[in-house]
């Protein structure tokens, strides 16, 4: 039987880490190093999937702690699974619920067997084991699913990264046990806390089981960007070459080079389109705050190197006008620059790779876009 979901490598960077390869799922076959768009509840917020898909992205990831929450796996199986449900036919990742469970803070306990948690939307208990994630997972039915895993607090403790490291080694066979769809992948999350010892036992101890793929856990969580690379170049070095390596939850423009050229392959965030509802612009020359009073007047483009629908069409004045009076088309021009900007980057650093100068690519970015490097 072939595999739901087949990573196939095509160039490798001669001077760093960095990659080009093909991710191949039941839903398409997608060019990486790749950003995943995130609809949490299932929409990738105010873009319709026809919009999200015109933007260039072919996978976008979900929550199973959000849909299992509301409005429920047992109706987005009823309606055909997520992508029937939401009307979207490429690709799909949920993440498993551990790090929203854990982001809940006092509203949540962890044991042995799984972690006890409150809604919070009313307060319910709810109780995620790796099976029940699992289960979920499958209910909903994205092409790739993630291991109910431990996201240690940051900072932590040598002791407690280690003990939640094997909890999430044992989880991860207990999700394996549990995972009967034969066309999902399921992928795997090492952790290790901020200690380059401990993340390189993950990840050898994990690929010993084999996964079809790997998330790399617990990073961008308020530590230093220099000590998140670190973690990155004790983690990567583990992986299989033939394997897609998941950096989850990052995503800021400097972050995806920096993750590229240590060999990763997919990232998620929140960032462009959270950011978007802010108020926030990423552009080719560095953050712009739509907000801020300098615009009021400024007729030029957001990005004039940008060809977004956005920046072809509107001002930096017009959109702080909707910004400021609160009009809903704020926030989706903003959303479809900044999901185009990354997108595109992502393109640009492929092709990169592709004609072997991705390190040079990498400096005229910076160059411009000047922000810290890492
Ligand atoms: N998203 C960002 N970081 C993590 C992590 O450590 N685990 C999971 N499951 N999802 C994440
Ligand atoms: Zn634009």
């Amino acid at each position: 039987m072939t595999a739901a979901v087949r990573y196939e490598l095509i160039k490798e960077c001669t001077r760093t880490s960095a990659r080009a390869g093909i991710l191949h799922t039941p839903h398409g076959s997608f060019e990486t190093p790749i950003f995943m768009p995130v609809g949490t509840q299932a929409t990738v917020k105010t873009m319709t999937p026809e919009e999200v898909r015109e933007l260039g992205a072919g996978i976008i990831l979900s929550n199973t702690y959000h849909l299992y929450l509301r409005p429920g796996s047992d109706l987005v199986r009823e309606a055909g699974g997520l992508h029937k449900f939401m009307n979207w036919s490429h690709g799909i990742l949920t993440d498993s619920g551990g790090f929203q469970v854990f982001s809940l803070g006092p509203l949540r306990k962890i044991t042995e067997e799984g972690v006890r948690f409150k809604s919070h939307i009313d307060g319910s208990e709810h109780f995620f084991t790796p099976e029940k994630s699992i289960q979920i997972q499958m209910d909903l039915g994205a092409d790739i699913i993630m291991a109910f895993d431990e996201c240690p607090p940051y900072p932590a403790e040598r002791e407690y990264a280690q003990k939640s490291l094997e909890m999430t080694i044992r989880w991860a066979k207990r999700c394996r046990a549990a995972h009967t769809r034969k066309d999902q992948a399921l992928f795997a999350i090492t952790q290790g806390g901020m200690y380059a010892d401990l993340r390189k036992e993950s990840a050898a101890r994990l690929v010993e089981l084999d996964f079809p793929g790997y998330g790399i856990g617990g990073l961008s969580v308020g530590e230093p960007k220099p000590l998140m690379y670190e973690m990155l170049d004790a983690t990567v070095p583990e992986l299989p070459k033939n394997k897609a390596r998941y950096l989850m939850g990052v995503g800021s423009p400097d972050c995806l080079w920096e993750g590229v050229e240590r060999g990763v392959d997919m990232f998620d965030c929140v960032l462009p389109t959270r950011v978007a509802r802010n108020g926030l612009a990423f552009t080719s020359h560095g953050k712009v705050v739509i907000r801020n009073a300098e615009h009021a007047r400024d007729f030029e483009r957001l990005d004039p190197e940008c060809s977004c629908y956005t920046c072809r069409h509107y001002s930096r004045a017009y959109l702080r006008h909707l910004y400021k009076a609160e009009e809903i088309l704020a926030y989706r021009l903003l959303t479809i620059h900044n999901l185009h900007m990354l997108l595109n980057l992502m393109r640009n650093i492929r092709q990169s790779i592709l004609e072997d100068r991705f390190y040079e690519a990498k400096k005229a970015f910076f160059d411009k876009y000047g922000e810290e490097r890492g």
